[in-house]
């Protein structure tokens, strides 16, 4: 799948990148995921600083490109992002420059903040616990993130992230921080499935020239509250992958891609990070006929 997007600051993203988070954290899992990815064609990586894997994804690139000397690092968008207790200016200058080596690279891509919610830390390397067991919230931060974007905004002037963003963002927070951003986000990555198409917020983007882009797009984790269906399990998006003779997956990420945003599919599974990578053509008919299982998901949640 070789389909490409323009970011508004006309920066190049391939459409379809590969989601690297794995439950297993640092396990050897990242490192052969990532590898199988680069092989298939993709060239676009998903990563983030939470995600604890960083230095795994940094091997597999490095050992890529030694022995694929025609692909260059310049072919390849890798995406990453701080994390909650990172949020204040120098935190969210360590994060990058922290991300940057294990990543083994000079730039990235694309740098996101994860959450809109700012958190206390405990030492540069984890989230302070409060005594409930959660994360300590900084209020203030959270509240008004303009520390936070002034430093991504930082990172991007210096070369050091090529585009920004932001991730899990809804909209009343994209207007606040379009009233003090100089660089408006380029990205707003979110949660984006037939069960969740979040089509208000993914409207307000387009119409802000923040580019979508859809983690979870195979909705395996979620299901419809009133009847809890899973994504995997309905009727009708089924039929239509078998019909086409096409995986469910495929039909999801092409709908994704149809809609016009960036989509995100994560496996740590050979043949499944392959077959997601295959473009397929979905017809204006089996689009609408998504569009409704969306529509319905959402009026019935
Ligand atoms: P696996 O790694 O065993 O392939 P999401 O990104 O929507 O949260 O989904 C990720 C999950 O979907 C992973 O657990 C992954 O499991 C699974 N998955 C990825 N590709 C496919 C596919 N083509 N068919 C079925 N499940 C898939």
């Amino acid at each position: 799948n070789k389909a490409t997007l323009t970011l508004s600051n006309g920066k190049v993203m391939p459409a379809v990148g590969f989601g690297t988070f794995a439950s297993e954290g640092a396990s050897g899992e990242t490192y052969a995921a990532v590898t199988t990815a680069l092989k298939t064609g993709y060239r676009h990586l998903d990563c983030a600083w939470y995600y604890l894997n960083e230095g795994e994804v940094g091997d597999a690139i490095q050992d890529f490109l030694k022995e694929n000397p025609s692909v260059k690092r310049e072919d390849l968008f890798v995406t990453t992002k701080v994390w909650n207790h990172l949020h204040r200016y120098d935190d969210v200058i360590w994060s990058a420059n922290d991300s940057l080596k294990r990543l083994k690279l000079d730039y990235i891509d694309l740098f996101l903040v994860h959450w809109p919610i700012a958190a206390e830390k405990d030492g540069q390397e984890k989230p302070k616990i409060g005594p409930d067991g959660k994360y300590v919230i900084l209020k203030d931060l959270t509240e008004n993130p303009e520390e936070t974007w002034r430093a991504m905004e930082k990172l991007y002037e210096d070369g050091k992230a090529k585009a920004i963003g932001v991730s899990n963002w809804t909209i009343p927070g994209l207007e606040k921080m379009a009233k003090f951003a100089k660089i408006q986000p380029h990205v707003n990555q979110i949660e984006i499935h037939p069960f969740l198409p979040n089509t208000e917020l993914v409207n307000y983007c387009f119409s802000k020239n923040i580019m979508p882009q859809a983690y979870s797009p195979l909705g395996s984790q979620n299901q419809v509250p009133t009847t809890g269906e899973r994504v995997s399990e309905n009727k009708t998006l089924n039929a239509i992958a078998e019909k086409g003779g096409n995986t469910l997956a495929q039909v999801l990420i092409a709908w994704g891609l149809r809609r016009g945003y960036s989509v995100l599919p994560k496996s740590s599974n050979p043949k499944r990070i392959e077959s997601n990578f295959k473009s397929i053509e979905l017809s204006d008919e089996d689009f609408e006929a998504v569009n409704k299982v969306a529509e319905a998901a959402t009026s019935a949640s």
